[in-house]
């Protein structure tokens, strides 16, 4: 068994996180239990997740259901209104890029730092289906994160982020060198949910049009983030806005046997009071999740722990053999 089989109980995670003031039950516990997945919960989760939502149907919405000229307000600003492109509708998928898929195994690769000299790249990469969000570099960092992609998300903010809004030729070749490894994999682009990104998801699917990128695009549904929010309230998990990683996992459950979850971490420090950086690749710091922002990240965490010490998914936050 790896390291992380180990390392993972419950008194291997900060107590800082857990405003129940019961940590003395935490050191009073066995110092290791061996992870076991438990399929009869994950079986119980998808189920209970399919009421709320469909992942084969609400990943993307598909060419049928809206024309170019289409206005659609955003979800997180309802006021605001986008319109429907003609490269945009070219782009919709005709069918669920999901359809009938179903994976062994699953690898969700979130962006914290604690990835940094993991060594998880191989077993990332052994896994059936990896997810990777906001275009998160992958080759100089293989060792630690693996090279294979079969699903990356982008928000529209990443082409600002990480790419300086493509104000020249070298950021754009540099952004265009990046769809272009992307070859066959599914690029998921939320593109309805926060005003402000129009112009960036325009930029992009004028590039993957113009330079014929080999990705199948897909632009989730209006009613996804509601439902996976929905979902979690319903489990008492009160988040105001999940994290990209926290739809991938709730979307995950559709279609994979045994999630794994590497990269998580939305903590300054490590098991071992080390430093840990925000993101494996830039130098975006922590208070861009503070309580103010839209996202939760501590709270999401604990409830994937939990279902982490149910065996319901599987969390590596150490290193991997
Ligand atoms: N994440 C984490 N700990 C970190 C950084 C990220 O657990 N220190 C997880 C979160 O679930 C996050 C995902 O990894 O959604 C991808 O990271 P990132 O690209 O940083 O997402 P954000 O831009 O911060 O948030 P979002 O895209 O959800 O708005």
């Amino acid at each position: 068994s790896n390291r992380g089989d180990l390392a993972i109980n419950e008194s291997s995670f900060p107590a800082a996180m857990d405003r129940s003031n019961d940590n003395i039950k935490y050191h009073m516990k066995p110092s290791s239990t061996k992870w076991r997945h438990n399929q009869t919960l994950s079986l119980k989760i998808r189920k209970q997740i399919l009421h709320f939502l469909d992942a084969e149907r609400d990943i993307s919405v598909l060419k049928g259901t809206l024309k170019p000229g289409d206005i659609i307000h955003y979800v997180f600003d309802r006021d605001s209104t986008m319109n429907i492109s003609k490269n945009l509708y070219e782009l919709l998928p005709r069918t669920s890029p999901l359809k009938n898929k179903h994976f062994k195994t699953c690898a969700i690769v979130g962006n914290s730092g604690i990835l940094l000299n993991s060594g998880c790249g191989k077993e990332i990469d052994s896994h059936d289906f990896v997810i990777r969000c906001n275009l998160a570099p992958v080759e100089e960092y293989g060792r630690d994160v693996g090279m294979k992609t079969h699903l990356v998300t982008m928000n529209p903010s990443v082409v600002q982020r990480a790419f300086e809004d493509l104000v020249n030729d070298t950021w754009k070749e540099k952004f265009l060198q990046r769809l272009k490894s992307l070859n066959e994999s599914i690029l998921w682009i939320p593109a309805f949910m926060a005003k402000g990104g129009e112009e960036r998801v325009e930029w992009v699917n004028d590039l993957i049009i113009k330079h014929h990128i080999n990705v199948h695009t897909a632009y989730p549904s209006l009613r996804l983030l509601h439902a996976v929010r929905g979902y979690w309230l319903t489990n008492k998990v009160h988040i105001k806005r999940p994290t990209t990683g926290l739809l991938m996992y709730t979307l995950a459950t559709r279609f994979c046997n045994r999630i794994y979850l590497y990269g998580f971490w939305p903590f300054p420090r490590d098991l071992h009071q080390n430093p840990v950086k925000y993101h494996y690749y830039d130098s975006l710091k922590y208070g861009y999740t503070s309580q103010a922002g839209p996202h939760a990240m501590p709270l999401e965490f604990k409830a994937l722990k939990n279902l982490h010490l149910q065996g319901a998914l599987k969390l590596n936050v150490a290193e991997c053999e």
